[in-house]
């Protein structure tokens, strides 16, 4: 199987690359990227490897996306600019890359033959709906550009499956963690800065009184399914939307106290204003991933973000 990986270079896709490298199903991996938010550090152990190549392209240049669609069989596409607070500083860009981007991906994916598509949605899309755990089946109403950007993947995806005899799979990812995510900038994610103040001795900052709850979901189990939604049997030319999670809910509160268990910090977190666009409580059904793609969410988050903290060690994280 040859498959291509764009975003590949970023967190979640790298990860997904690497392992990809040691399957024996794999015959080549090839990676899009145009290093935007990802980094060639997060591929340089794979760089060299005989199965592997790096393009660094950008997926809203349609012509880009041809070429490394040559010879694929199938897409795995992760590029796309995360973060919600970055989406309502830049819509434009956000939709850019995140819409025209995708339908670039999906157009050059028709235009190659390439007859399996898989995806990064998010559970973003669940927006104000206040019903848990969710369920693929219903969705609230959308709550950031992000998440309006994310809802346009999933409708262009089911119209794309019917028309053009494609089996796409999309994945709704609740706030995945996990080694190679970039713990600087200003969006970084919670639980790499957590992990940063905790390393550095320092207090992090909670937004809002830290009650608003997550279902924090190790990276290997979205490698995991990644690797099920590219390999395994799924009756054709259909869209399908999953739950990509742990099933477990944890408060900031809560992940505070098991970082700071993890790393020794006794730093107390300071509380924020709570952030325009967030969603309150996410909580994921996982049971139709379990079903149709045999999706096992062993990674736990505890273990994991023990594993994750080892990580951090490793890299120079700027004070
Ligand atoms: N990390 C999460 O918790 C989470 C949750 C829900 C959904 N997602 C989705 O999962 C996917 C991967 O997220 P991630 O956390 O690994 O983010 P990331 O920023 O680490 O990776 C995204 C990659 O896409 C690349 N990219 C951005 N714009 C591009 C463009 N125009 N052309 C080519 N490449 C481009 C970046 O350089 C980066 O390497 C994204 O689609 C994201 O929206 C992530």
């Amino acid at each position: 199987m040859k498959i291509l990986i764009t975003g590949g270079a970023g967190f979640i896709g790298s990860n997904i690359a690497e392992s990809l490298l040691n399957d024996k199903r794999t015959s080549l991996v090839r990676v899009l990227d145009n290093l935007e938010t990802g980094h060639l550090s997060n591929i340089e152990s794979i760089i060299n490897h005989p199965k592997f190549e790096f393009i660094n392209g950008d997926i809203r240049k349609i012509d880009e996306c041809n070429k490394a669609c040559i010879d694929i069989d199938v897409i795995c596409h992760q590029a796309a600019l995360g973060s919600v607070p970055r989406s309502i500083a830049n819509p434009l860009a956000t939709h850019q890359t995140n819409v025209n981007g995708f339908i670039n991906m999906l157009e050059s994916a028709r235009q190659n033959n390439i007859k399996r598509f898989v995806y990064a949605s998010s559970s973003s899309v669940y927006g104000d709906l206040q019903e848990s755990p969710k369920v693929e089946s219903r969705v609230g109403k959308v709550l950031s550009p992000y998440a309006s950007t994310k809802m346009t993947n999933e409708l262009y995806a089911e119209s794309y499956s019917k028309c053009y005899e494609m089996t796409i799979i999309g994945f709704r990812y609740f706030n995945v963690f996990g080694p190679k995510q970039d713990p600087e900038g200003p969006y970084a994610a919670v639980i790499p800065l957590f992990i940063k103040a905790a390393l550095q001795g320092k207090s992090p900052i909670i937004n809002g009184d830290g009650t608003i709850t997550r279902d924090f979901t190790p990276v290997d189990n979205v490698v995991q399914i990644n690797t099920n939604a590219i390999f395994n049997e799924l009756e054709p030319n259909k869209h399908y939307v999953f739950n990509v999670a742990c099933g477990q809910t944890t408060s900031l509160n809560k992940l505070w106290q098991i970082i700071k268990n993890i790393t020794g910090s006794k730093a107390d977190a300071i509380h924020g204003p709570n952030r325009k666009g967030d969603i309150l409580h996410s909580l994921a059904d996982v049971n139709l991933a379990k079903k149709h793609l045999d999706y096992k969410p062993e990674f736990l988050l505890e273990p994991f973000l023990s594993k994750t903290v080892e990580w951090y060690k490793t890299i120079c994280i700027k004070s």
